[in-house]
């Protein structure tokens, strides 16, 4: 486990398959992820199959928040596409419970992230990718010290107009720990 303040990330389990599906199925979460089919069981087997064989380091965390004595589920995040020799990594992020959005737990995971990122995975660099259309994902992240670094000009298309992609970066120079 890895604990922040309300939060803490682990591993996710074949379980949380049915979870999984039912976030991504939702269009108000799928629509800033770059998917738009709705999404099988299957798909989501499929795709926890292949998740295994990435390299340990790329494996999702499950966000979990304190629901009474326990802990449940409300997203996942990752480090995917590490670059050892460069020390760069890219980070992605869902809240599947939406009801839950804009409470500061994208925020806070975002800094277990860097934290892990940095402190455990010694990377130099940590960027993202977020549609400009995303204003609460922009303001997190940007609460946690993401920099605007390019715009990827009309790279995604969404809800019948191309949209921007924002390309925002953390390096651990410029990180307040
Ligand atoms: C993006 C996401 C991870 C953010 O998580 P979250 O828990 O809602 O984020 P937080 O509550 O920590 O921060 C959101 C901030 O944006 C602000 N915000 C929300 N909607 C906004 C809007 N329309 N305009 C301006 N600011 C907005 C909130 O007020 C909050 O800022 P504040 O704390 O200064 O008030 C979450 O909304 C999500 O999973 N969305 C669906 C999937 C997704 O977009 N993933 C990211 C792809 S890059």
């Amino acid at each position: 486990m890895i604990y922040g303040e309300r939060i803490r990330l682990r591993a996710p389990e074949r379980e949380d398959i049915p979870r999984f599906a039912a976030w991504l199925n939702d269009p108000d979460v799928r629509n800033n992820l770059m998917l738009y089919l709705p999404l099988s069981l299957a798909d989501e087997q499929r795709w926890f199959d292949n998740m295994l064989q990435l390299p340990a380091d790329e494996h999702p965390f499950v966000i979990e928040i304190r629901r009474g004595d326990d802990w449940g589920a409300i997203g996942n995040c990752s480090f995917n596409r590490i670059d050892w020799r460069v020390r760069s990594a890219e980070v992605g992020i869902f809240i599947g419970e939406k009801q839950l959005w804009n409470q500061g737990y994208g925020t806070e995971t975002m800094r277990l992230l860097l934290r892990h990122g940095f402190n455990t995975l010694n990377l130099n660099r940590i960027f993202l990718r977020v549609y400009e259309t995303n204003p609460g994902g922009i303001r997190a992240y940007e609460k946690v010290g993401f920099v605007h670094e390019g715009r990827l000009r009309q790279a995604e298309y969404q809800d019948g107009q191309a949209i921007d992609i924002l390309i925002m970066s953390v390096l651990r120079s410029e990180w307040a720990g």
